[in-house]
């Protein structure tokens, strides 16, 4: 099974359905290590009772980015960790760590990328008036929310819905989602090649079901 670090910087819902989807025989990846960059995350503790080794990594005990992922990237090597999931994970990498995992790394977004980088997706979306919204789980490439795309999950935007509405209704998404993503890069089944992801064996939908 592939070995799979998450990272974390809050409550961990999204840390929690992997960990849910991983417990069961077939599933191509377990979960061995969540890290945390805020020491007060509550996924750590949630992490810690599903019995998963859980520590923070304390950015502000860093003096610059590149110090701090590099503690990062030293935890994972020395968990042989193969596959990185970041779930609400809310730091910019240098551009040296991510080109350390390329192909091997994943991220998932609230929102239907390429449209709505960058926090506060569900008010954005209101604003613009988009009538489908959703979740996006990509590669991660140094750019911001831009790498290539593994799964994508729509959902309606309705009248009078607010963002904490909204945001509800993609959530439900992303945690059905992203178990689904991570089950196809484990297996082997969705592959980086250059910039593009390659799909193989039974053909899967582009939302990440089978
Ligand atoms: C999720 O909605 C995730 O998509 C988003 O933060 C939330 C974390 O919730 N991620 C980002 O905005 C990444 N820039 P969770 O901690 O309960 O999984």
């Amino acid at each position: 099974k592939t070995r799979v670090a998450i990272l974390i910087s809050g409550r961990g819902s999204n840390m929690v359905s992997l960990i849910e989807a991983a417990r069961a025989p077939d599933f191509p990846a377990e979960i061995v290590l969540v890290l945390s960059n805020r020491p007060d995350a509550a996924g750590l503790a949630r992490a810690a009772e599903a019995g998963i080794s859980a520590r923070a990594v304390d950015h502000t005990a860093y003096p610059d980015r590149a110090s701090f992922d590099a503690a990062l990237d030293a935890e994972l090597r020395a968990a042989g960790i193969e596959l990185v999931c970041l779930a609400g994970f809310m730091r910019i990498f240098t551009p040296g760590f991510v080109e350390g995992w390329a192909g091997r790394m994943l991220n998932i977004h609230p929102s239907l990328l390429p449209l709505f980088k960058g926090t506060h997706t569900h008010e954005r979306a209101l604003e613009a008036g988009v009538r489908l919204h959703g979740c996006t789980v990509h590669y991660v490439v140094p750019e911001l929310d831009a790498g290539p795309i593994v799964a994508q999950a729509a959902v309606p935007v309705r009248a009078g819905d607010d963002a904490d509405s909204l945001a509800a209704r993609v959530i439900v998404q992303e945690h059905r989602l992203y178990p689904a993503a991570l089950a196809l890069v484990a297996s082997g089944r969705a592959r980086l090649e250059g910039e593009r992801v390659i799909f193989s064996g039974e053909t899967a939908r582009p939302d990440g079901a089978l």
